[in-house]
């Protein structure tokens, strides 16, 4: 029979579910959402991720939840995007008697990444790979020979003085009103500081480039192969899927 696992990711704007087909990587059924409550403490949060899957039919033995921070063993360990009293919360136990089933809780970019080696664009592709995911924030899964070393967050790194997803996030894009090229001199240089550092072979785009990458295929300047993101919006729901059929199997 075909192994569902339960996705869950949790975004700066919505929270998405659903059943996810591991043997095929692919969300089997419906996609759905919620918006995230504002402010988004933990007590705010878990009765909206069980309300979306006490919508998804059957019960699934594991979930699996993509989240916006560094999370270490279950234990949330940073809130760049997502309420302050997060951090030092056991996401994973919460999670795991909310819904009545063990929990595999993860950064969502780590997440995004595994969806995309994988059953995307990063399927088969040895090396260092770079997955990016240019959202409200940057989030990054770095990837040697398949396998992840979690928790990058290179997001981070220091770019004109400033975190580099406070210069070159989609969101500050639109925040900022810069136009495709002018945002892209941002991505550009922040593909390079990162190609600098890490030599990656390939970079995985995901997020706003991904979902119109013909347009800004032309302006995106790299020594490392650019690929798009296959999944784009699915990405966090099928990969903390998938993470957690791997850690759990
Ligand atoms: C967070 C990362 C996250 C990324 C994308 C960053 O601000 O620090 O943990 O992966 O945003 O959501």
């Amino acid at each position: 029979m075909t192994e569902l696992v339960l996705g869950i990711d949790v975004g700066g704007s919505a929270i998405k579910a659903g059943l996810v087909d591991v043997e095929a990587g692919r969300v089997a059924g419906e996609l759905i959402s919620a918006p995230t409550p504002r402010p988004s403490p933990p007590q705010a949060l878990m009765p909206v991720i069980a309300g979306l899957a006490a919508r998804l039919p059957g019960p699934t033995a594991t979930v699996g939840i993509a989240f916006p921070s560094v999370v270490k063993n279950g234990i949330v360990r940073t809130a760049a995007n997502i309420d302050g009293s997060w951090v030092g919360t056991d996401g994973a136990a919460l999670a795991a008697r909310a819904l009545n089933r063990p929990a595999l809780l993860l950064n969502d970019a780590d997440a995004a990444g595994v969806a995309e080696m994988r059953w995307g664009a990063g399927r088969s592709t040895n090396g260092i790979v770079i997955m990016v995911t240019l959202g409200t924030g940057i989030g990054t899964a770095l990837f040697c020979d398949g396998k992840l070393f979690p928790n990058t967050e290179l997001g981070h790194l220091e770019l004109r003085g400033m975190d580099a997803e406070k210069w070159a996030s989609a969101h500050v894009r639109t925040a900022e009103k810069l136009d495709f090229p002018a945002w892209i001199a941002r991505v550009n240089e922040y593909l390079q500081v990162m190609h600098k550092l890490f030599w990656p072979d390939v970079f995985i785009l995901g997020g706003a480039v991904s979902e119109r990458f013909e347009e800004f295929a032309p302006l995106l300047r790299s020594p490392a192969v650019l690929r798009p993101a296959h999944f784009a919006g699915q990405a966090g729901v099928v990969g903390a899927a998938l993470a957690t059929a791997e850690t759990s199997g």
